[in-house]
């Protein structure tokens, strides 16, 4: 899955939520956040980022606190 990290904090631009195709990206408190059962990991969440906050787990870089918000805050699936 991807995950969104310390850069959306203060912006939460909210183009990615737009953007994803199964609507697995919300807004998670400080951050958006994005569901990692439901991410298909496109990658179209990434592009449009004015920030460039968003990367496939793993590849954030370390300082963005790469841990999503805990599965308890994600909506449940329609
Ligand atoms: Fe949604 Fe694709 Fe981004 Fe995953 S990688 S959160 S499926 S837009
Ligand atoms: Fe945040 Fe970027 Fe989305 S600022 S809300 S991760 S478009």
């Amino acid at each position: 899955a991807h995950v969104i990290g310390e850069p959306c904090i203060g912006v939460k631009d909210a183009s990615c939520a737009s953007v994803c195709p199964v609507s697995c990206i919300h807004d998670a408190g400080d951050r958006y956040g994005i569901d990692p059962d439901r991410c298909i990991d496109c990658g179209a969440c990434v592009v449009v980022c004015p920030v460039s906050a968003i990367a496939p787990e793993g590849l954030l870089p370390t300082e963005w606190g790469l841990q999503p918000p805990p599965a308890a805050q994600w909506p449940a699936q329609e």
